[in-house]
Order: structure tokens, then C-alpha cells, then sequence
């Protein structure tokens, strides 16, 4: 089942925290929540809880994704595939023109996995990662 995280789901919110400790620090997403109008957060859940997330700005007609994770135990489940289909699905609804995201180039699984929904490599941000280049990828909408 996938969510969309809301504000006021506060155990969810530390459920999050908890669980990828290696992104967030405590209070990091309610700050976010409070200080970006923009952000958003699609949960995957199984049994209850959280085993994957998306977290994405919708900027007027555009869409960016800052951040994407599915717990280690639960990779190659295609789990991240449902979450990138449920953001696809979310941006066609809205009828955004583009979705962009950056990832590191070493990153062969997720580059396949943006390539497979359409993803076009756009741009090298060279070393942007110290040693690894940035590559921007966009998927074109409408
Ligand atoms: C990237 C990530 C979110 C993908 O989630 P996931 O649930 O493991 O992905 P899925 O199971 O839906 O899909 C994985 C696909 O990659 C393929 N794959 C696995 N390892 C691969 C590799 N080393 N190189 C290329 N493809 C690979 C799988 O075969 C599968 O392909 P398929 O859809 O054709 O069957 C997850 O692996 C993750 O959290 N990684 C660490 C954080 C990260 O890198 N996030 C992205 C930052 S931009």
C-alpha cells in the first residue's frame, strides 16, 4: 500500500525518521513540512509499516525528487518500482510538464530504474559528489 504522508501523522513521521536514520535527523521532516510548502511524501507500507519512501517537491508544474529509499531487506521487490509508478501517476494528474531528479553516476540501479520510467539523462554535474559526477534526469510529461 503506498500513502501519502501527511503533517499530521506524527507517529508516522517518527516512524520515518527511525527507520532511514541515515537521511533524516530527528525533526527533520516536520521542519520540512513546516518550512517547504512544497514537499511531499509517498510511504510504501507493508504490514503496517514503512519499508520505502519518495520524497518529492511539486513546484507548480513541475515535479523534483529530492529523495528516494527502500530499506535494504526490501530492495529488488519492486518496491521502488510501485513508488516511481505511483509518482508518475501523481504528476499525470496534475498535469506537470516535467519530473528532474539527480543521481550519483555510480548509481547503476537506480539510473536503470529511472531509465525504465522514461528518464533522459540531461545534464553531468562533474565531481559534484567529490570523486562521482551528478547526472540531472528528467522525464518529460504531456
Ligand atoms: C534505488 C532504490 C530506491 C530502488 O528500489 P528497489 O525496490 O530496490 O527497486 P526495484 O526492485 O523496483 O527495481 C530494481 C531494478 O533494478 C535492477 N537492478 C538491481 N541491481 C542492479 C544493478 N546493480 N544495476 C542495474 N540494475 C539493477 C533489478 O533487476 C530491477 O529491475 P527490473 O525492474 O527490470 O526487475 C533502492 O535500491 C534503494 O533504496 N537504494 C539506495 C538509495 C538510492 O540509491 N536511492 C536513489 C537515489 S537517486
Amino acid at each position: 500500500m503506498i500513502i501519502n504522508l501527511k503533517k499530521e501523522q506524527e507517529e508516522r513521521i517518527q516512524e520515518l525518521e527511525e527507520k532511514f536514520p541515515n537521511i533524516f535527523l530527528n525533526n527533520d521532516i516536520i521542519s520540512d513540512f513546516k518550512n517547504n510548502p512544497y514537499t511531499n511524501y509517498l510511504l510504501y507500507i507493508i504490514e503496517d509499516k514503512i519499508v520505502g519512501f519518495i520524497n518529492y517537491y511539486l513546484i507548480y508544474d513541475r515535479m523534483e525528487i529530492v529523495n528516494f529509499n527502500v530499506l535494504e531487506f526490501f530492495q529488488n521487490k519492486h518496491i521502488g518500482s510501485k513508488l516511481l509508478e505511483e509518482l508518475i501517476r501523481v504528476a499525470n494528474q496534475n498535469k506537470l510538464f516535467n519530473i528532474t531528479l539527480e543521481v550519483r553516476s555510480d548509481n547503476k540501479k537506480a539510473i536503470y530504474l529511472y531509465n525504465k520510467y522514461g528518464f533522459k539523462q540531461v545534464a553531468i554535474r562533474k565531481n559534484y559528489y567529490i570523486d562521482v559526477d551528478g547526472i540531472l534526469m528528467e522525464k518529460e510529461l504531456m
